[in-house]
């Protein structure tokens, strides 16, 4: 028996959701599980450098969680995964490959994990419910894990937004990413981002696309990582000049995610200025358009 799974990328914070709000963004991966003789893993696409194939691979160890947890002895697996989905760039590569590997495991053994207790599991591994929550459920979760028990809303964003993400041409790893966020904030800062947090949510919930500028700021860890990333900084704040409904980092970046209105007009603009922008220092940088 052997089974497939879908997998999306996802986008993480939307700016002022730190560790809360992610996005899932229709470029995917694919992961094959079967029980077999002898662990025999195989991967597929640009991305796989450096991947462990063998037991260290995480979506072993994952699928091995999943047994565990279940009372199911499963120690050699065959697992294939294709990922169109780049590495270490802030698109939840990692969360997707820890969704898919729980998922696949599950559905091996005949599913005795509901979405809840898979969502409970990928997040005590990936420390925030974010990107595992949008690849678990796709559309848009707002989510908060107290350390315990992971907690999740999933809303349907409007069918008039679509994302464009600017990727550069370079990795920087989450933890050094999170490496770089103080261990205090002010009360004000905690104000600012809680204000605009909920504004956002409200805004995409109530299909507000007019809110979303002025909502998609943040104080807590944008302005600490745009050190890390050149160009960023020019982004955040023009992007809405240049058609955007709105812009932040994906996740612990490097990539920028522009929010876009699919019926505006002005869409090259936006990606040329995204371009341009990153281009700075030579930096090559790739768009995609996602919704
Ligand atoms: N919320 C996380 C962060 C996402 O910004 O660090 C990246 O894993």
């Amino acid at each position: 028996k052997k089974v497939r799974v879908k997998v999306p990328a996802s986008t993480a914070n939307l700016g002022p959701g730190f560790d809360t709000l992610g996005m899932a963004l229709n470029l995917y991966a694919w992961i094959e599980m079967g029980a077999a003789d002898h662990t025999h893993i195989e991967l597929y696409g640009d991305q796989m450098q450096g991947i462990p194939t063998d037991k260290n691979n995480l979506i072993y160890e994952v699928a091995q969680m999943v047994f565990d947890k279940a009372g199911v002895s499963c120690p050699e697996l065959y697992i294939a995964m294709y990922s169109d989905i780049p590495l270490t760039r802030g698109l939840g590569s990692s969360a997707s490959a820890i969704v898919g590997g729980l998922a696949a495991a599950n559905a091996l053994i005949g599913s005795p994990f509901d979405n809840d207790a898979l969502f409970q599991m990928a997040t005590s591994l990936e420390k925030h419910p974010d990107n595992v929550g949008a690849s678990l459920f796709g559309g848009l979760v707002v989510a908060f894990w107290d350390g315990e028990r992971a907690e999740h809303i999933r809303l349907e964003p409007s069918d008039r937004l679509e994302a464009l993400v600017a990727i550069p041409d370079f990795q920087l790893a989450t933890e050094k990413a999170r490496g770089v966020l103080p261990q205090q904030l002010s009360m004000k800062d905690a104000v600012f981002n809680v204000g605009h947090s909920s504004v956002l949510v409200a805004a995409l919930a109530s299909g507000r696309l007019d809110m979303i500028s002025r909502a998609m700021k943040d104080a807590l860890h944008q302005p600490y990582r745009a050190a890390l990333i050149p160009g960023m900084e020019t982004i955040l704040r023009d992007a809405s000049d240049h058609g955007a409904l709105g812009a932040a980092l994906s996740g612990a970046g490097p990539t920028l995610l522009a929010l876009v209105d699919s019926e505006s007009a002005g869409k090259a603009g936006l990606e040329r200025f995204l371009l341009e922008t990153l281009g700075q220092e030579n930096i090559s940088a790739a768009t995609l358009w996602l919704k």
